[in-house]
């Protein structure tokens, strides 16, 4: 089972914000939309691009809870990583997230 791991205050992901994290070696993209957080790993099921921020290191933006990887256009939604439009195939990896004491805290 996966343990939670305190990431930083809540106050540091504004709504409309994002922060990559690297946790036990994982880059996981935490998400604010409207103060409610989501978890899910930066990292693309179809070829490995990062899907939070293109080549250039232009942040991706979400459209609504989805976020298309700004290599080929796949799509996922950020809520429970589901994947909503090839060429992935496959789910990206969803990660629970509470807020404890002020801090966000994600299950790794
Ligand atoms: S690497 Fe993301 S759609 Fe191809």
């Amino acid at each position: 089972m996966a343990d939670f791991i305190t990431v930083c205050p809540a106050s540091e992901i504004t709504a409309g914000q994002r922060i990559v994290f690297n946790i036990k070696d994982r880059w996981i993209a935490i998400f604010n939309v409207s103060d409610k957080y989501y978890a899910i790993e930066d990292v693309c099921t179809h070829d490995g691009n990062t899907l939070t921020e293109d080549e250039k290191g232009n942040e991706v933006p979400l459209e609504g809870f989805t976020i298309a990887c700004p290599r080929h256009g796949a799509q996922f939604d950020i809520r429970d990583g589901k994947v909503l439009r090839a060429p992935a195939l496959v789910d990206v990896p969803w990660f629970a997230v509470r807020v404890i004491d002020g801090n966000i805290e994600v299950a790794v």
